[in-house]
């Protein structure tokens, strides 16, 4: 399995976490698991060098203190395996011009950086996704090849053109890759924000009040929750439509507690809004809390962080490499010689 996240917030959110990030300490376990901080993602809209390394070190310190451990997971940065770039190339050559258009979230992401902001890079950035994880189609004979792929919501459709492009290159060149299946947790896989419940919790969208940051102070963790946006009445039930703002924090209580939506109605029937919030700001900073503390720690050891990467790097270099021999070789690039 592989997933990606971007190294473009001084921290990784709620939403992140619930939709991605636990399923991908989860998973370790139980997959050959590749996890990539995609700095060449992160270059697609205009940045600050300084601030993309530091961001680059703390996601790798935060996934870390998550519980990713670097002797069973493969955690690495994008920019140190080259091959990403270069399938980028090949892939985006049997792409088509109108399918990449058709894209909904760069459709977004240029509307707001309008036409001036708008890049080539972000046009192409779900063909390098879509590199991202086909590198890692596992090997005939490698037992089970299946190629998973844990993301939220927003990230299916660019796991659908994963699979398109997949595909098309196997029937034009011969079977290479293994179409990657999206692994999208049920109840979490959207977290919306909690001032406009609505719209989904997001780094780039949201106000500071309507984002929690996995490396915030619990003073300000409990505020937000407590000043959350609630619905008229007082009755902690779940109801889409009515309801977004309830039932935006009965999902994060459930995905963090364990418990079922319908316990958690249950368990808070008469007791009105105050209660339900101070419980659930408690459950969010006793999650998050330790994972600061941890997070801090790794960052004053850069030296260990350093070597963790290197590891993570040459790993993910040998699997790429192989791959990348491949694709060379059916797309009818000479070899090299020895
Ligand atoms: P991003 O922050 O866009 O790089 O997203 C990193 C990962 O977090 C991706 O797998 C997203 O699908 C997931 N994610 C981002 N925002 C949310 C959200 N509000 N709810 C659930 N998952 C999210
Ligand atoms: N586009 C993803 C996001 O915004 C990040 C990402 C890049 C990714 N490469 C990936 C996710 C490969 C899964 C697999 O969240």
């Amino acid at each position: 399995m592989l997933s990606g996240i971007q190294p473009t917030a001084d921290s990784f959110h709620l939403g992140n976490y619930l939709g991605a990030l636990r399923q991908w300490v989860a998973m370790q376990d139980t997959h050959d698991a590749f996890y990539c901080v995609v700095d060449l993602h992160a270059i697609t809209v205009e940045h600050d060098p300084a601030v993309l390394r530091r961001r680059t070190k703390v996601a790798v310190a935060q996934l870390l203190a998550m519980g990713l451990d670097p002797e069973r997971a493969t955690v690495f940065v994008q920019s140190h395996v080259p091959e990403h770039a270069e399938l980028a190339w090949v892939l985006g050559c049997i792409t088509g011009f109108g399918e990449a258009g058709r894209m909904t979230q760069f459709k977004d992401k240029s509307s707001k950086q309008g036409t001036g902001g708008t890049t080539v890079g972000l046009f192409t950035y779900p063909i390098l996704q879509a590199a991202d994880i086909l590198l890692y189609t596992p090997e005939p004979g490698e037992g089970e090849r299946a190629l998973r792929v844990p993301v939220g919501e927003d990230q299916r459709q660019h796991l659908e053109l994963t699979r398109d492009l997949a595909q098309r290159f196997n029937n034009r060149f011969g079977e290479t890759f293994v179409p990657p299946e999206a692994h999208i947790p049920r109840g979490a896989a959207k977290i919306t924000d909690l001032q406009e419940p609505e719209a989904k919790m997001s780094k780039s969208a949201s106000s500071p009040q309507g984002i929690i940051d996995v490396l915030e102070e619990p003073g300000p963790m409990r505020k937000k929750i407590m000043r959350a946006v609630t619905d008229t009445g007082s009755d902690v039930v779940y109801d889409e439509e009515k309801k977004a703002g309830i039932t935006n924090l009965l999902r994060i209580y459930a995905a963090l507690d364990g418990a079922s939506v319908q316990e958690l109605e249950q368990r808070y029937a008469g007791s009105g809004y105050g209660q339900f919030k101070k419980d659930l700001a408690q459950l969010v900073v006793d999650t998050f809390t330790p994972i600061r503390e941890r997070t801090l720690k790794l960052l004053d050891d850069e030296q260990q962080l350093d070597r963790v990467l290197a590891l993570g790097a040459e790993r993910a270099s040998g699997v790429a490499a192989r791959t990348m021999d491949t694709v060379r070789d059916r797309v009818g690039f000479v070899g090299r010689g020895r």
